[in-house]
């Protein structure tokens, strides 16, 4: 049976940690896969989430199965950090959620119930967006289409390229895709108005976005991080959001996110929850019913970084300490994103890389071609994504200099 079977490619961007970590060069640089690094080059544990396990060992009292859709205290923790605590659409009780393992976990549970809403729906994904969005849509059933998102000439976001095609080539019940902020691979995010035309076209169109928010707190902090999709949130009856806290809480490994269903009323809200539920719970009597994909695939979520999350934000002194070490490694990117910009000038290299200091997040594209990313990491093992998109928060003072004279090598 598995004669017939082909290998496919390494995953394009988790395969670099494996080149990385083969690279015998002392000077050897890692801008690849999208976790935050510290001064040390160290993705160290938050003290929030030490002090939060540390409690959890001494509290926590059984290993019984969580519920299917996770820890009602966490989901309406979250629900209230990703919303903000008095969203409307909280209040008016139009909301579903569930905790997912990580934030694909969430991706595909939205996939998955949008696919049993409206088999096979078109989600339209910009272009470019993370590489893992293509397979999870698909997997699930979904037809997936692109509009334009980045200019990679301008090096800023194409609004009118997206606008154009999304007012011209969408139909009624299909799927956008936007990333809440942070956009992964680009760094160039939406602006509040520019929120506000797309929610004014997707309310006109009948679309539903779905918004991908994977990176809040790490742009301009937790609230403004979200307030495009909180925007979107008020102004449509029907929205879904995958929320991730592997990179704001830094428990990656622990996979811990959210999958959110905004429902048009209170009614609605409490089928889609049961619906996504039963994306999740086994139909016990009908296994093979798409309905049971998920239970069928992981049954319930983890609970270690779930109960992790919630134990911080459940307790006021924990919150606090978490939002001043949130605090820190986001101005921290934005120093690296300035530094970067002056050492390569120091370099003597008169192409403009301003843009990096004006995007936002982890990520940015060099903007240089796939044979110059193959010298980087060929002949200067900087490892970065062959899309020249490089993680900002791999840098270090002791790697900077040294990534500038290389990119300045390339170009
Ligand atoms: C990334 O884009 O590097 C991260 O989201 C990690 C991943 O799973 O790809």
């Amino acid at each position: 049976m598995f004669e017939s079977l082909r290998a496919v490619p390494a995953d394009p961007i988790l395969n670099l940690s494996v080149l990385y970590r083969q690279d015998t060069n002392p000077n050897k640089v890692d801008l690849g896969v999208g976790v935050y690094k510290d001064e040390a080059g160290h993705t160290a544990i938050m003290e929030a989430v030490s002090r939060a396990q540390e409690q959890i060992l001494v509290e926590e009292d059984t290993k019984s199965y969580v519920g299917m859709a996770g820890s009602k205290r966490f989901c309406d923790l979250l629900s209230q950090i990703t919303l903000g605590a008095n969203h409307q659409v909280l209040t008016d009780q139009r909301v579903a959620i569930a905790q997912t393992p990580g934030g694909t976990g969430a991706l595909r549970v939205l996939a998955d119930f949008i696919n049993v809403a409206k088999p096979n729906a078109t989600v339209w994904l910009g272009d470019p967006t993370w590489a893992n969005h293509f397979p999870i849509m698909q997997s699930a059933g979904l037809e997936v289409k692109q509009f334009p998102y980045y200019n990679r000439a301008t090096k800023t976001l194409d609004f009118d390229g997206m606008l154009a095609t999304l007012q011209t080539q969408t139909k009624a019940g299909d799927v956008i895709l936007l990333h809440g902020c942070c956009h992964n691979p680009s760094g160039a995010d939406l602006s509040l108005e520019q929120w506000q035309t797309v929610a004014e076209l997707i309310q006109a169109k009948g679309l539903v976005p779905y918004v991908d928010i994977a990176y809040q707190g790490l742009g301009e902090g937790m609230d403004e991080d979200a307030a495009g999709l909180r925007l979107m949130a008020d102004s449509v009856p029907e929205m879904v959001i995958a929320s991730s806290c592997s990179k704001n809480f830094g428990v990656y490994r622990e996979r811990t996110g959210t999958a959110i269903i905004i429902s048009s009323n209170a009614d609605q809200a409490k089928i889609a929850q049961s619906q996504m539920n039963s994306v999740i719970r086994a139909n016990y009597s009908m296994p093979s019913q798409m309905n049971s994909v998920i239970r069928a695939n992981y049954s319930m979520p983890p609970s270690h970084g779930a109960l992790a999350v919630e134990t911080i934000l459940a307790d006021p002194k924990l919150k606090q300490m978490w939002r001043d070490e949130l605090k820190t490694m986001r101005k921290r990117i934005k120093d690296l994103r300035s530094q970067l910009v002056d050492a390569i000038k120091a370099e003597g290299v008169e192409q403009d890389f301003s843009f990096i200091e004006r995007q936002k997040g982890m990520f940015s594209f060099l903007g240089i071609s796939a044979e110059q990313v193959d010298q980087l990491v060929n002949e200067h093992s900087v490892y970065l994504v062959g899309s020249s998109r490089i993680n900002i928060a791999g840098l270090n003072q002791r790697n900077i200099a040294y990534v500038a004279k290389a990119i300045a090598a390339v170009l």
